[in-house]
């Protein structure tokens, strides 16, 4: 095929250029990589080092110098760009009126959904249905896609044991199996079925790698991970990214081990390129190259961009040190020619592979799907698997609609639609949030819901509206409570160091709970909250965390009984801040604590020898126990497991193992049930953990019904990092199937 410009042609809003190619009259090879590496040939080190650099809008003084830069080939992507019109409009300019015509790569944050929002990540996690999330990013993609974004800075995969660090909210919770699978679901959403999709976006696994163990949970914080348990766990979620054909990740901003993660040769080279082959590219955080001169590992913007290139950052992120000193690096051999051209066919692969040479245009007709009621239902149901019953004392929930006379909906987030849409929203909008003060309403009708917000905001310390809460309170058959966290309260630089609920909620809580009704109490919130005051003043707690854009249909459907509670917690609730970490796959310990062993502070006299009290690993005050383990969730039934049952008692190397057992509704509702499987290895050559998630399965179960769940083992799943190599270990291992990660039916095995 002869290469040849087309004419772009969009008339009345409809497009129909689909061809580009460059002018060099050389034959079109036929894969990204061919194409790549044919343009590649073509570029002068300028127009490379502009496909190297990604700006942010608001880096340019007016629209004209955006328009020229492009034209000048002197940035490859943009970021917070967006929009019909202008993003066809740049794309006509960076086809038709640059050099090369090389398409703009156009990215953005779409966390957890673009117009229609979803619960934050972490709420997505609770429900523990990869394809109920895989669904979701796809909704998320379709609607981003249509304002020309093909590129998100997403899934968030960073492992956490820390609810003070406020980014918790964007990720999956602590564990790396589950988000592995939840991983996996989010590539494959945003990437959709291929590439070359319109409506298909690049994932981008981040932050790479190990941000979410900032130290003390304080955002940007240093890192210290040892290599077993990188590889073990915070490293998991990316390999199963990039498995599921991730085309870009970010490095983070961490110094990681002493190693700023921007500039790490030994995650970015060794492990994702060598170990891994991937072959996408890989981009900056948002100025986190330059920041290795805040590190103290570079001397100045020079010295950050040549440790970042040759770390194999491929493309930086809204600061400019490679554009203005990549030539210079050249020069001093700072650098290598060789270097710059991988990066740029890494990024120029991508590009390809999305379709963007052939048809960079949106269709504005695409527009049409936003706000689907297919996408809004979708976000309900979302929303409803999140939620996460805590619990629920003489049967307070659910409420029966047709027997109440009036219910008093109260507090700060009751009917707060930014707040219930989280953080990490760009482009999510208030008011097209369904809060649950409506929900309720529309359902009971005005007449039956007294309502008073009572706090005008999650911080909010007035207590002069106290008195009508009671008041309402009073005149109600039960009370529903709307508190936790306003959104600004999570997120990127939200960290806090105390984990309670905050302002005077708790106050309030008090003195309604003093009237006698019953308190249901549904939090809100981006982060496992420590709970335990609101819990002993409640009868019922609804975790819903940041719930969406349809947040309040969703929890009214649970409060009154259209459906169960389902979700399960993907993080350990701790008792107080002073308990992290505090994660269900800890060791044991040489004196693992108990409940003979344990002593409470207050048990202990003020007079006493040198002795250690207990002799075990607790804390007086906290004791050896999270507030609710990982895995745990209540339903409005109830289940029963048993008959465990392994194929064999022994499993071979090369052979498989399945453990099966039998869960049955035993109570009055059809219900689903989340089904848990864990192992432990006994013995190792490193000290393993006392449980490890190995599989799992949201199941519907109808009343009375009883269903098998079966899991099967290879010895790879067993295999770990041991600090000099992975290994399969033969030995004696547990096996638990179950509804939480501390309780389920028990059995065991040896692999020889
Ligand atoms: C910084 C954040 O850490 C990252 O998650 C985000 O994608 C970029 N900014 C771009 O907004």
């Amino acid at each position: 095929m002869k290469l040849t410009r087309l004419p772009l042609v969009l008339s009345a809003g409809l497009l129909m250029l689909m061809t580009f190619s460059c002018d060099s009259g050389k034959t079109v090879p036929d894969s990204a990589e061919a194409r790549a590496d044919n343009l590649l040939e073509q570029m002068t080190l300028d127009e490379k080092i502009g496909q190297m650099s990604q700006l942010d809008l608001g880096y340019f003084m007016d629209p004209e110098q955006l328009k020229q830069a492009v034209r000048d080939g002197r940035c490859g992507s943009l970021l917070n760009f967006l929009g019909t019109e202008q993003v066809n409009e740049i794309q006509r300019i960076a086809l038709e009126e640059s050099r090369l015509g090389i398409p703009l790569i156009i990215g953005r944050d779409v966390i957890h959904g673009y117009r229609t929002i979803f619960p934050i990540p972490l709420g997505m996690a609770a429900s523990w249905n990869p394809e109920a999330v895989r669904q979701a990013f796809r909704i998320s993609a379709i609607e981003a896609s249509s304002d020309g974004i093909r590129w998100t800075f997403g899934p968030m995969i960073d492992i956490t044991w820390d609810p003070r660090w406020g980014r918790i909210a964007e990720g999956c919770g602590e564990d790396p199996f589950l988000a592995s699978t939840l991983a996996t679901a989010m590539v494959t959403g945003i990437q959709g079925d291929s590439l070359n999709d319109p409506t298909s976006l690049a994932a981008c696994a981040k932050h790479y790698v190990g941000y979410g163990f900032a130290e003390a949970g304080r955002d940007y914080n240093t890192t210290y991970i040892p290599e077993p348990l990188l590889r073990n766990v915070v490293l998991k979620p990316f390999l199963a990214a990039k498995e599921a054909g991730a085309q870009t990740f970010m490095s983070a901003f961490n110094d990681l081990n002493g190693i700023p993660t921007s500039g790490n040769q030994f995650t970015i080279k060794k492990i994702l390129r060598e170990e891994w082959g991937f072959d996408g590219f890989v981009v900056s955080d948002w100025a986190s190259v330059t920041q290795m001169v805040n590190h103290g590992f570079a001397e100045d913007d020079k010295h950050a961009a040549a440790i970042a290139i040759n770390a194999g950052v491929d493309m930086e992120m809204a600061t400019t040190s490679y554009y203005d000193n990549i030539k210079t690096l050249l020069d001093k051999k700072k650098i290598t020619m060789v270097q710059i051209d991988d990066a740029v066919r890494n990024i120029l692969r991508v590009k390809f592979r999305l379709g963007l040479f052939d048809n960079p245009y949106v269709n504005p007709e695409a527009r049409a799907k936003i706000l689907d009621p297919s996408f809004l239902e979708h976000s309900r149901t979302v929303a409803r698997q999140s939620a996460v019953l805590l619990k629920n004392e003489n049967a307070a929930l659910p409420l029966a609609a047709e027997k109440i006379s009036s219910v008093a909906v109260i507090g700060p987030l009751a009917d707060a639609p930014r707040d219930q849409l989280g953080t990490w929203c760009f482009d999510g909008r208030a008011e097209n949030s369904v809060t649950p003060l409506k929900a309720i309403r529309d359902l009971l009708g005005d007449q039956r819901v007294n309502y008073v917000q009572a706090l005008t905001y999650s911080r909010d310390r007035s207590k002069k509206d106290f008195a009508a809460a009671v008041v309402a309170a009073r005149r109600s058959d039960a009370v529903l409570f709307f508190g936790g966290e306003e959104w600004i309260l999570s997120g990127e630089a939200r960290s806090r160091g105390e984990i309670g609920v905050p302002g005077a909620q708790t106050e309030l809580l008090e003195a309604l709970a003093a009237t006698g009704k019953p308190i249901i109490l549904v939090i809100m919130a981006g982060r496992p909250l420590a709970i335990g005051r609101e819990l002993n003043l409640s009868d019922a707690v609804l975790y819903a965390w940041h719930g969406g854009t349809m947040a309040g249909p969703a929890i009214a459907d649970l409060l009154f009984g259209k459906e169960s509670p389902s979700g399960k917690l993907p993080v350990t609730f701790v008792k107080g801040a002073g308990q992290i970490p505090f994660y269900y796959y800890r060791k044991n310990t040489g004196r693992p604590a108990s409940a003979q062993s344990f002593t409470p502070v207050d048990s202990i006299s003020s007079v006493n020898p040198q002795i250690s009290i207990g002799d075990k690993s607790f804390h007086l005050d906290y004791g050896f126990t999270p507030l609710f383990p990982f895995g745990f969730g209540l339903s409005y039934t109830t289940f029963g497991y048993s008959d465990i049952e392994l194929s064999s008692q022994v499993m071979k190397m090369d052979g498989t193992l399945t453990v099966s057992a039998r869960v049955t509704n035993t109570g009055k509702m059809d219900a689903d049930e989340i089904v848990q499987f864990y192992v432990r290895d006994r013995v190792g050559s490193i000290t393993r953990p006392i449980k490890e998630l190995k599989g799992y399965n949201r199941l519907s179960i109808k009343k009375g019904e009883t269903v098998e769940v079966k899991f099967t083992l290879r010895a790879a799943d067993l295999a770990f990092f041991n600090g000099k190599e992975t290994v399969t270990e033969p030995g004696r291992f547990d096996v638990w199937i179950g509804p939480s990660s501390e309780e389920g039916l028990h059995s065991d095995f040896i692999l020889e």
